[in-house]
């Protein structure tokens, strides 16, 4: 069985840098470390970190010395000013192109314009960026919510990083019919379109597709949902003692792909034991052993798929 990685796969240049930042702070440590939020969307990564001392908290609140950090997502201006009113350490690893969103999104907003963000409204991003907006821009999923906007005389519309470039691009068609001036700003990241593009191409040329990421984390979903939009069977898995021998059964070919915030350790431990089941699988004398795996398997095969 050939296993083939897709071109771009696993951590962004954002994630990456924050995780370096967190070990940069681990080694110098001086006092307690905090992140505010999971570091990442990633459980194995976020057990990891903790080991190492970094405790992952909801609210400013509930603490009143050491370091914070900032995740990649970023955060309003308010939580920055409320880590130095309790006179905490600041780490701020907010990936430098969602800064750059914020950045726009407070420009517009000084400029008089109706701040308009596309993307997730319940996404720590979003509700950042919509904070530098001074918690006054309107967020928009789709064309659709767009559509049911009413006339607005001057705005400024964004997107969320990681939007699909043609839903950004159908949000403003819509809200040109509907605002006199409108500035559009594509902030969209590139890091998520590449890793999209890699793993349909992939999904289009293996019998099988692997993806690996948090089963909470939002672009490790629409990864595993575009490769199944292909028509290929596609897995979404977060470690590699979820693989079943029985997903390789009379297999050649199959892809791996992994969302944004999955480490390069979690897709090598992954590989190799895809590695592994593949010359399970490619035992002659096996066979009967592997149907009966593959029967077993069956139920559990399903309830991965519902949960990707
Ligand atoms: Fe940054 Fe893009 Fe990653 S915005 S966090 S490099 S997906």
């Amino acid at each position: 069985m050939k296993i083939i990685v897709a071109d771009k796969a696993g951590f962004c240049f954002g994630v990456k840098r924050a995780i370096d930042m967190a070990n940069d702070v681990v080694r110098k440590r001086d006092g307690p470390i905090y992140s505010l939020g999971p570091l990442i969307h990633n459980p194995q990564v976020v057990d990891k970190l903790a080991q190492e001392g970094i405790i992952a908290i909801d609210d400013l609140k509930e603490i009143h010395a050491g370091t914070v950090i900032i995740r990649s997502h970023g955060v309003g201006p308010e939580i920055l000013s409320e880590v130095y009113e309790r006179g905490l350490n600041l780490i701020n690893a907010t990936c430098p192109f969602v800064s750059r969103a914020q950045q726009i999104a407070r420009d517009l907003y000084t400029e008089g314009r109706q701040v308009i963000v596309v993307g997730d409204k319940d996404h720590p991003e979003v509700q950042g960026i919509v904070g530098w907006a001074n918690g006054q821009a309107l967020v928009v999923q789709n064309s659709l919510e767009a559509e049911a906007l009413g006339a607005i005389s001057n705005a400024g519309v964004l997107a969320q990083t990681t939007q699909p470039l043609v839903n950004f691009q159908q949000v403003v068609d819509v809200l040109k019919q509907k605002t006199e001036q409108l500035k559009e700003c594509n902030t969209i990241c590139h890091a998520t379109g590449e890793r999209q593009q890699a793993a349909l191409e992939l999904a289009r040329n293996v019998d099988v597709m692997v993806v690996v990421g948090g089963a909470n984390s939002a672009n490790t979903g629409k990864l595993a949902n575009l490769c199944r939009s292909t028509g290929t069977p596609a897995y979404q898995i977060e470690t590699a003692g979820e693989l079943r021998v029985g997903w390789f059964a009379c297999v050649e070919k199959v892809g791996l792909t992994a969302g944004a915030s999955t480490p390069d350790w979690i897709i090598e431990e992954v590989k190799k034991r895809m590695n592994e089941l593949g010359e399970m699988n490619g035992i002659e004398e096996s066979k009967e052993q592997l149907e009966e795996i593959n029967s077993a398997e069956e139920g559990m095969q399903d309830s991965v798929e519902v949960k990707a």
